[in-house]
Formats: C-alpha cells, structure tokens, sequence
C-alpha cells in the first residue's frame, strides 16, 4: 500500500512532534535551588546546593547558623541583603572602620574587597562604593601607580574624606593630642591620612598589598544628603552581580518549560534542571540533552500513533486528532 499525500504529511508532523517534545514540559519545585539562610532567600544566581544557580557564583555563599556569609580569596563577609531586583549584595566586614570606630594596625586591618579573576565579570563593588584607604605609606602602589595625574584620590558618589574626617571614630583616635587631618588633605600631605577611591580606580582592596593600616567602605543607595555628612552614610560594601547577556533567554526558556536554572558541576556550563533530567536548552527539548533515559516515552508514543495510522485509521480523524494537540 502506497502512502497517500496526508497520511505522508502526517506521518512528518507527528514525527517531529515526537522529536520536538518527548518530555512535554517538566514540573520541578521552585524549592530545589532557592533556600533560606536566616531571613534571607538564596535564589538564582545564587545558591546554597552544588549545581544550583549560576556558575559565576558557585562556592561563593555558605549559611553558617543561619548566618549568610560569602567567601572571597580576600576573606569572609556577612551578607546583609540579597537585592535581586537592582542586583545588589550588602556585605559587612567586621574588622573594617566607620564613623564610630576606626580599626587600624601597622599590619593592616580588615580584608578589603579582592575576587578570583575568572569570578571577575560577574561580581564587582558597585560604582557608587567608595572605600577610604586609612594610614596608606607613601610607597603604597597606590601613590606609584600614576605619576602623571595628581593621587588617585577622590570623592565617589559625594562621599569622601573630607566628610569621613568629621566622623567622632577620629575623636577617639586623636585623643592622645596629634593632630587631626583635615578635609582639605588631598594632594599637600603625602601620603594622605586617608584616600578615597572607587572600585573602578584600583580594581582590588588588598589592605596589605596597599601598603595601608585599615579601611572602611560606604556605599549610598539613594543621593547622599550633604547635611548629614558621614554619619549618615551606610557603612559596608555594596557589590552589584551581573551575568552574560545569552544566560537571560536560556534562563528564561528553561523556567518557561519548567525547570530551575543551574550549571554543570564540571564544565561549569549553564544547565536546566528538568527533575529526573538535565537539559543544556529546556524541559521541552532533547536534541541538546544532557539526558540519559528519559527519551522512551517520546519513541513509545510516535510508535503507538505510526500503528494507529498503518492500520487504517482514516486520514481525516487523524487529522482531526493531531488538531487537538
Ligand atoms: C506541579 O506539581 C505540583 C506538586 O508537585 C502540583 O501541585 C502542580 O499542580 C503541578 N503543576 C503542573 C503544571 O503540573
Ligand atoms: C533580617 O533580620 C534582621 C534582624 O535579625 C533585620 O535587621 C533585617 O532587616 C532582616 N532582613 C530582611 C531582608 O528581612
Ligand atoms: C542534573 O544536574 C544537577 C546539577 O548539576 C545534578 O546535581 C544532578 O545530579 C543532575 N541530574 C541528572 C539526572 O543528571
Ligand atoms: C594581598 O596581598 C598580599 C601581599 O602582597 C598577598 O600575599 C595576598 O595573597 C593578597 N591577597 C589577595 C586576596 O589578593
Ligand atoms: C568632596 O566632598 C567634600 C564634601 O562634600 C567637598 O567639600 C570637597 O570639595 C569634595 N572634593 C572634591 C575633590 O570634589
């Protein structure tokens, strides 16, 4: 028996049907990747599980006594928010200065903000962070790296030294009669009491490297109001995350079919978690899968409908039936 033209027709858009969606979309809980550490959600891109979020932040966030902390080559930092819809972390250091207190030591104190290279272009001090460089030797690189501009020093976001020096952390420092510095340090005393720099200026807050005795960080969410100065500044360090521009539509094709984003514990790809399998595109595809023996169901129902259309079913109730699909 000849195949007739619709039962050909039928015979290919049934077996790209099969091709096309063997798994018919999954159904994973949204709770296999996001957690809670404290009061705080551990969500995409983040995560707390091995294979979860994004790999740009793996081995990044552990919860330790429902305390979220996040591990950099620099040291440990408490996060005291996640920020997911401005893409904000709030980190705090404790051994960094503020307005109320200033750690310093000869050593240098405090762990600065320094990230592992290939962890660079993910996660970053936000541009309106500044951090204020405490006790910095006049050998520190910071003064050797720019021998045609005056120091690196400067007011970032509004926020400077000369607001920081006003701080009552200096009234107990000084207190043993030296005398205190003054706002307008840049550029008459080398090196300066303390210099202000953006992220962006040094690409790394290594207080030691720097040659320095302490730092404080401090970031404004909204403008910083002059009057207030730097008592009303929010002392910690802001860091902004951001991820490739591709991870936006696979994330979203994958939650679309839904799976849960992750990534490839090995190859460190972006991965979609699709429950018993996982998908480098969707739930809803397997030509690119990571799978290994969900594609039965799919083979199973293309061979049911192949018999259903040799055995002489007509032509039109087929059609009929791919129509309600
Ligand atoms: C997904 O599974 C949950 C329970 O596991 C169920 O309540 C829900 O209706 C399912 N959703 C779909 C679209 O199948
Ligand atoms: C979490 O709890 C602390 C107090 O334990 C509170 O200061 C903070 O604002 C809370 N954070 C969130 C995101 O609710
Ligand atoms: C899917 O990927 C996750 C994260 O990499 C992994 O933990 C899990 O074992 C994988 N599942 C399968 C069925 O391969
Ligand atoms: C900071 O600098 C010191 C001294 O140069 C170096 O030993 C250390 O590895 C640096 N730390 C980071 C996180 O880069
Ligand atoms: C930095 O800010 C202070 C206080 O607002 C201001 O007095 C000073 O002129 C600023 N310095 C520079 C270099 O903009």
């Amino acid at each position: 028996m000849a195949l007739s033209r619709q039962h050909l027709a039928a015979l290919l858009a049934l077996c790209a049907f099969a091709m096309a969606r063997p798994a018919a979309g999954a159904n994973v809980s949204i709770t296999t990747c996001r957690s809670f550490c404290g009061n705080i959600t551990v969500d995409y891109p983040f995560a707390l599980h091995p294979g979860c979020g994004h790999a740009g932040f793996r081995d990044l966030l552990f919860c330790i006594d429902r305390v979220l902390m996040l591990h950099l080559p620099s040291g440990s930092y408490r996060v005291l928010d996640i920020d997911y819809s401005y893409r904000g972390l709030t980190l705090h250091d404790p051994a960094m200065s503020d307005c109320r207190a200033i750690d310093r030591s000869p050593a240098g104190r405090g762990n600065g903000f320094a990230v592992e290279p290939w962890r660079a272009p993910f996660l970053a001090p936000d541009p309106d962070n500044v951090f204020l460089l405490l006790g910095c030797r006049a050998s520190s690189p910071l003064f050797q790296g720019f021998p045609d501009r005056h120091l690196p020093c400067r007011n970032v976001s509004g926020m400077g030294c000369g607001d920081y020096y006003g701080c009552p952390a200096w009234d107990d420092y000084y207190d043993d009669g030296r005398r205190r510095p003054s706002g307008a340090a840049y550029g008459t005393a080398v090196p300066p009491e303390c210099c202000a720099v953006s992220w962006g200026a040094i690409r790394s807050v290594n207080v030691s490297r720097l040659q320095c005795e302490g730092y404080s960080s401090a970031y404004s969410l909204a403008p910083v109001r002059a009057a207030e100065g730097a008592g009303g500044w929010a002392y910690g360090i802001r860091v902004a995350w951001q991820l490739p521009e591709a991870n936006r539509g696979f994330c979203g094709a994958c939650r679309a079919t839904g799976g849960v984003c992750g990534h490839d514990e090995g190859s460190h790809a972006d991965l979609c978690l699709c429950g018993d399998w996982n998908s480098t595109s969707n739930c809803d595809s397997s030509s690119d899968s990571a799978r290994s023996s969900a594609a039965a169901p799919g083979t199973a129902a293309a061979s049911l409908f192949l018999a259903v259309l040799v055995s002489g079913f007509s032509s039109l109730s087929l059609y009929g039936s791919m129509a309600n699909m």
